[in-house]
């Protein structure tokens, strides 16, 4: 009888321990300073600035893709700007002071060179945007995915590299949505940029697939040159702040060009960004 009466005790103790546990008020989220020189810049269609750093509070104004803020703190999932708060998920912080650009990298995944170009990627700690082939997903899926978990923007780059100006409308999304599909299979997201080839959109393509296209600025032609030298000194001749650089990893002189300038930019004082972190004109 006894034992029972101490195993009763012993019981609502622990149940009144965790109760008490799971009563513990949350935390309320540490403001953090940002620098004189940080923005934002939106990164969506439209997204809303409220009253409060919470979603229930009061709508202040929208503002749209590509507009810059100016910051001053952030707070949990909150940025504060001058007319209110911005949820962080709608925008991209920077620093206007720093100079930044994007390697990008189209028409893999590629089975032999694609690996040696991330683990390189990966050893430097930085992020590459890829435009990929559908039928080269469907080939290299475990590439793709390393791609992902390893932080690098994955976009489209059609099924079988098309120049979608040339095709029927019907056509031209069937390339892209069986991409999109593929891609999503394979990493669980759906990609929301793409890179047209030959650098060919149509118009007014964007708003039936819900895609942006990314083109660039730099052209390597690493494809036709096939040497590192003359790669690195067509793109050290022509960068600039914002610059997006057109590369290809099916080539052995492409990645070793892409990794030693990975590096000579770092020191130039460029960060290497993915282009939806890119501040795009
Ligand atoms: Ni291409």
């Amino acid at each position: 009888m006894k034992t029972r009466r101490w195993r009763r005790w012993i019981f609502m103790a622990v149940l009144l321990v965790g109760v008490l546990c799971l009563r513990q008020p949350v935390q309320a989220a540490e403001s953090q300073m940002l620098g004189d020189t940080m923005r934002l810049a939106v990164k969506v269609a439209t997204a809303l600035i409220h009253s409060e750093a919470s979603g229930d509070s009061a709508v202040v104004k929208n503002v749209g893709f590509g507009e810059q803020l100016k910051v001053t703190e952030k707070t949990g999932n909150w940025y504060k700007v001058s007319d209110g708060y911005i949820h962080t998920s709608k925008v991209v912080l920077y620093d206007k002071n720093k100079k930044h650009i994007a390697l990008t990298f189209d028409d893999g995944p590629d089975a032999r060179y694609t690996s040696v170009l991330l683990d390189g990627l990966r050893a430097r700690n930085i992020k590459v945007s890829f435009f990929l082939l559908g039928e080269k997903v469907e080939q290299n899926p475990d590439l793709v995915r390393r791609m992902q978990e390893e932080g690098h923007l994955v976009g489209n780059h059609t099924y079988h590299h098309v120049q979608l100006d040339k095709l029927s409308d019907a056509k031209a999304r069937e390339e892209i949505l069986k991409t999109n599909n593929l891609i999503y299979e394979t990493t669980g997201r759906y990609p929301q940029y793409m890179r047209p080839p030959f650098g060919a959109w149509k118009k007014n393509l964007e708003l039936r697939v819900e895609m942006m296209p990314v083109f660039w600025t730099i052209d390597t032609l690493d494809w036709k040159v096939q040497n590192t030298e003359q790669i690195i000194k067509t793109v050290e001749e022509k960068i600039k702040d914002g610059s997006i650089i057109l590369m290809h990893d099916e080539y052995k002189t492409t990645v070793e060009a892409a990794l030693r300038l990975a590096d000579s930019l770092k020191e130039k004082g460029y960060e290497l960004v993915t282009v939806d972190e890119l501040i795009m004109p």
